[in-house]
């Protein structure tokens, strides 16, 4: 295994495949930014199916033993299947986040091809609501039809809702209520400050601990002991045996101390934080002809010198410096 300069080992790796997205969700696309001017990378700017399976052996060979897709939206890209049958071989766990825009039609490909789990984004239950959050009038029956299509090919789901105040509050006790012994763990993620187009203020961050409260006083909540080092949902049980829930609090309680992630954007590029701001450049390394020891060795030396710890040290001064977008570093 490989330490950052805080002890911390490299575990996970989030590979976004692409930078584009079919929806628009306010919180990580806004229109106003993402729109029909704004550039997305190029097909040849993206590293390709082979080149994303050479980095990734690179990493599980490093010690990542978790291994996400993710974007924009992973299923837009073209064959992402073929992919996954590249990935599933080196032995990681092998995950995927997506707004099951496309899971539907997909889940039986990506299940055949070694997909091992699958999360899947909704912010609320009723078409309103979600519609204004995802800003392209898409249906909630679908996603929930994209649920089921994966999970009747056997494949676990989670269920990530990000809130934000004032626009999905209401959502929190919705979702609460349907999940509830549905067998997928529905995980509340606070809203972040990543990227610098989403007009983020501490004010939209509707609090876990509030979170949690408003679910127990309707269904009792108790706390569990994390399953791993490094998870990030703090997780809670249904006292009546429903099953679980996950808080994300990335922003009132930060867990870089734990923090075992890498993440490569589309074209290639390493961050060690999802507050990065350049990334390192690791397509170059790859198309100059950089020999396996000599990958290995640059991604093994960025990580040994890895101090990033943004979220403890998150300010309102620091949430309004340059960071990298969600939707091009995956989340
Ligand atoms: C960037 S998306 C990429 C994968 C896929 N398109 C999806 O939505 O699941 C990954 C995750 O980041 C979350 N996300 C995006 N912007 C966020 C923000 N500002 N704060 C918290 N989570 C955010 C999304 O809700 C999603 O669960
Ligand atoms: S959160 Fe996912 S689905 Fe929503 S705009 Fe970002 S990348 Fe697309």
């Amino acid at each position: 295994m490989r330490f950052d300069r805080l002890g911390r080992p490299l575990r996970d790796l989030r590979i976004s495949v692409t930078d584009r997205c079919n929806f628009r969700c306010v919180y990580c696309m806004p229109k106003e930014v993402f729109g029909s001017d704004y550039r997305f990378l190029d097909r040849k700017e993206l590293l390709t199916f082979e080149e994303i399976e050479r980095v990734a052996r690179i990493f599980v060979g490093l010690g990542v033993n978790k291994l996400r897709l993710t974007g924009g939206e992973p299923l837009v890209r073209k064959d992402v299947e073929k992919l996954i049958a590249l990935l599933a071989p080196l032995g990681a766990e092998l995950t995927l986040t997506t707004n099951a825009s496309l899971l539907a039609p997909k889940a039986t490909a990506l299940a055949a091809a070694g997909l091992d789990r699958v999360t899947v984004s909704l912010d609320a239950l009723d078409d309103e609501t979600f519609q204004a959050m995802n800003d392209v009038d898409f249906p909630v029956a679908r996603v929930l039809e994209g649920i089921d299509a994966a999970a009747a090919e056997g494949l676990p789901v989670k269920v990530n809702a990000v809130v934000k105040r004032r626009l999905n509050e209401h959502a929190i006790l919705d979702m609460a209520r349907h999940f509830r012994g549905s067998g997928h763990t529905l995980r509340f993620i606070e809203y972040m400050d990543v990227g610098a187009t989403n007009g983020w203020r501490l004010d939209d961050v509707v609090p876990a601990a509030e979170i949690a409260e408003r679910i127990s006083a309707e269904f009792p909540l108790e706390p569990v002991d994390p399953g791993y080092r490094g998870e990030v949902a703090k997780r809670w049980r249904y006292r009546d045996g429903a099953g679980e829930i996950g808080l994300i609090a990335s922003v009132t309680q930060p867990f870089c101390g734990d923090c075992t992630r890498s993440r490569i954007s589309a074209e290639g590029r390493l961050y060690t934080c999802l507050f990065g701001l350049r990334g390192h450049d690791l397509r170059a390394l790859v198309r100059g002809g950089a020999s396996d020891d000599e990958l290995r060795d640059a991604v093994a030396g960025i990580w040994g010198k890895r101090t990033d710890r943004y979220s403890e040290l998150r300010t309102e001064a620091t949430s309004a410096l340059p960071k990298v977008e969600m939707s091009y570093i995956g989340g």
